[in-house]
């Protein structure tokens, strides 16, 4: 299979705090790949590693079948920070169309269509700091589709978000995926872990388990995600970790 994300060993320490601590990952083309883990659990510093935002404390990692740090692969990678990345003096549109352009990818045609996508098209002159969180959240993602990635990671996307665009959001998630982009979205809401096609449940900065949602909870025999989780988390406690 050729993987889009291939991490190996991965770990980044910050002094006594193993933020992520060993982490070999294998994300396929098209795959929906979910980061499930509680507060502090590593999620965003494993997302910022990837996208080369942080430097590994040890470890490798291969994006699109290339060794990273490699900026020909970042320009194909979109990614949706947890906290508002935008420009808030400039409008909806501009914003997408500045995200493209920093990667030589403008294209008005498609900035409109992505905007259209996060039903924005009403608030596209709108400057960003008139808007509010849930439409930020919309043109966030319009700025991480802005330049058409291959892959794509999406911390926490949807907090923040009201429940019909949430399912929304997710509707549009699987269609990319369907178009042979990889997403990889970070999340605590099991109803949303339950969409993804395969999860790793992330503990202390390691991955406790992976698997499809239907395989994690027959593995423990629970009919919730969120059960299955905390079994595991009992189990790796009681292994002494
Ligand atoms: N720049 C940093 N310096 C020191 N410690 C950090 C830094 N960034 C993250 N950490 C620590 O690393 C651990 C993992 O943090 P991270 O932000 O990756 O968690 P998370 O799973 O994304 O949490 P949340 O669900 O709250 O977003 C936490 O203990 C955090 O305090
Ligand atoms: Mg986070």
């Amino acid at each position: 299979m050729d993987f889009v994300v291939e991490t190996h060993d991965l770990r980044k320490y910050f002094g006594s705090i193993h933020a992520v601590d060993g982490v070999d990952l294998s994300v396929g083309r098209g795959e929906i790949y979910g980061l499930i883990g509680p507060n502090g659990s590593g999620k965003t510093t494993l997302i910022r590693l990837l996208i080369g935002l942080l430097r590994p404390t040890s470890g490798s990692i291969r994006l699109l079948g290339e060794d990273m740090p490699n900026k020909a692969i970042l320009a194909q990678t979109g990614y949706m920070t947890q906290a508002s990345a935008l420009y808030e003096e400039l409008t909806v549109r501009e914003n997408v169309a500045f995200f493209a352009d920093m990667c030589g990818k403008y294209d008005p045609t498609w900035r409109d269509e992505v905007i259209e996508l996060v039903n924005l098209q009403d608030r596209s002159r709108s400057l960003i700091r008139t808007l509010s969180g849930g439409l930020r959240q919309r043109t966030s993602l319009a700025c991480a589709l802005a330049h058409k990635p291959r892959l794509l990671l999406l911390d926490e996307p949807t907090v923040g978000v009201d429940p019909q665009l949430r399912a929304t959001f997710w509707s549009y998630f699987r269609s990319l995926a369907d178009t042979g982009i990889t997403l990889i979205i970070s999340s605590h809401v099991m109803d949303e872990a339950e969409r993804c096609d395969r999860l790793g449940f992330l503990r202390q900065g390691k991955l406790l388990a992976e698997g499809t949602p239907a395989v994690l909870r027959n593995q423990k025999g629970t009919t919730t995600l969120e059960e299955a989780f905390l079994q595991f988390a009992v189990e790796a406690t009681e292994g002494g970790e």
